[in-house]
């Protein structure tokens, strides 16, 4: 026998809360689930069983934990199955739901698109994307923040994921996402449901939804077949139409189709949903906006951002890292266990579930001073290097990290970069934004500022 196996202990034993008879904390985790994760975490320590209705979630609160499941054992883990059913009929077999050898292959045929050089060529969208967005926008005005980066990093999604063939499209493929990613997760929410091929108006119109969106993609990749060369354009879908396997072969066009939703999918909310608590942040500090208003005039003096800048701006990147902290729009990872693992000094069967809360480690006072308070020059003096690998992952870790991290850093900065230089926002008194964890952190009543001219 080892060592290893006289030191481990059986599961049952794990501390953690009692809850009600068969319901488990499940009541409390749907009324208040951030502030139960953090409150259990704090009673309970570094690993903790969560009864819920039939069953029971493991929350790892320790960076340790949370790199042993991400980082050393991802192959005896898949994604839950929750978010699977949710998502499968929209997304398919794309990268962020897909397993195994077949997530392989598709993410090595992905990651090119996404390499640093690639990303920076879709700058000048975002730029464009920022100013359009301002356009009617008034000093004293009010309006919700939240709703105005949502079309914004919509119409970036689009034009970097299409290219600009599409006059029009836009919006109606935000309104047909949005729409479908409701539709599939109120679903998924519901012990018993109406099948999806009765003609229920909601029915009906996710049917109507979807094949606009298929025939959509399948007529663009169609017209970029068509067109000789027309590999050689630089929108995303492009760029995935020309990936090719050391075998030569290519993505077909329903993995095209599928990785297509995937990208915008998990693109524009979390993106929009980090510039909206920026500038809620911001409002509501205004020492740090005036610190980064600063920065910005020293190295910009009114000219829109270019790559060059980025790197000279490091108080921009301190205030993102700070915000993806406080307010990380994946809040939460779970996984369900395919096999026996360890953590700690206790052993695991396959099945189990195990949750991983970024909302609970990047509030830790172990690792940060103060955690609650938005400080972004903590991050001027080297924190990222001193902090243990698990104890800060908004875009996950290992080999299912996210692929659109520089993606959306670089949209961050140009997005915060050309609108801080003209507007200054205001929290309006008695609209407090709330954040509400469904599959992302999104503001529950969106984040209703006052706009003034800088
Ligand atoms: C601030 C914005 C973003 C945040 C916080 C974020 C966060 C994450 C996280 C935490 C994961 C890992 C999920 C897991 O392990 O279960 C992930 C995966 C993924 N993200 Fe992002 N993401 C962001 C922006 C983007 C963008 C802009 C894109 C695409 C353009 C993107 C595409 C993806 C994809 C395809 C995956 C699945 C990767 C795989 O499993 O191979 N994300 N993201």
């Amino acid at each position: 026998m080892t060592t290893n196996a006289i030191a481990a202990k059986n599961p049952p034993e794990l501390p953690g809360p009692k809850g009600l008879p068969l319901l488990g904390v499940s009541i409390r985790l749907v009324r208040d689930s951030l502030e139960v994760l953090r409150s259990v975490a704090r009673e309970y320590g570094d690993i903790v069983r969560i009864p819920v209705i039939m069953g029971t979630r493991i929350l790892l609160n320790h960076p340790d934990y949370i790199q042993q499941v991400l980082v050393f054992q991802p192959t005896k883990f898949h994604k839950s199955k929750l978010s699977k059913e949710a998502t499968e009929r929209l997304l398919g077999q794309g990268l962020l739901i897909s397993e195994g050898d077949f997530w392989r292959r598709q993410r090595r045929l992905a990651q090119p698109a996404f390499h640093r050089q690639r990303i920076n060529e879709y700058s000048s969208t975002m730029l464009a994307c920022a100013h359009a967005q301002m356009r009617g926008w008034g000093d004293g005005e009010t309006r919700n923040l939240a709703q105005e980066m949502m079309e914004l990093t919509l119409e970036a999604a689009v034009r970097t994921l299409f290219g600009t063939t599409l006059p029009g499209e836009a919006q109606h493929v935000g309104r047909a996402m949005t729409f479908l990613m409701r539709y599939s997760l109120s679903r998924a929410r519901k012990p018993i449901q109406i099948p999806a091929n009765w003609p229920t108006p909601k029915n009906r119109r996710a049917n109507r939804e979807y094949e606009f969106l298929d025939s959509l993609v399948y007529r663009i990749i169609a017209e970029r077949k068509a067109q000789p060369g027309s590999n050689h354009r630089n929108d995303l879908l492009s760029l995935l139409m020309g990936a090719m396997d050391e075998d030569g072969s290519q993505m077909t066009p329903k993995q095209l189709r599928d990785e297509t939703m995937t990208l915008f999918l998990a693109g524009h909310e979390t993106t929009a949903i980090t510039l909206s608590w920026t500038w809620y942040l911001l409002g509501q500090n205004p020492t740090v906006e005036a610190r980064l208003q600063e920065e910005l005039r020293s190295v910009l003096a009114g000219r829109p951002p270019e790559i060059a800048d980025l790197a000279r701006l490091p108080y921009l990147h301190a205030v993102i890292n700070e915000v993806l902290r406080l307010y990380p729009p994946a809040y939460i990872l779970a996984r369900v266990a395919i096999a026996p693992f360890r953590i700690g000094e206790y052993d695991f069967p396959a099945g189990e579930t195990v949750l991983l809360s970024q909302w609970v480690m990047h509030r830790d006072p172990r690792y940060y001073d103060d955690p609650d308070a938005f400080r972004p020059e903590r991050w001027l003096d080297g924190l990222a290097d001193r902090l243990p690998p698990g104890a800060y992952f908004p875009f996950g870790d290992g080999p299912r990290r996210c692929i659109g991290q520089g993606f959306a850093m670089l949209e961050s900065a140009v997005v915060i970069a050309t609108i801080a230089q003209r507007f200054r926002f205001r929290p309006v008194p008695g609209r407090t934004a709330v954040p509400e964890p469904l599959v992302t952190l999104r503001p529950k009543h969106g984040i209703w500022m006052t706009l003034h001219s800088v």
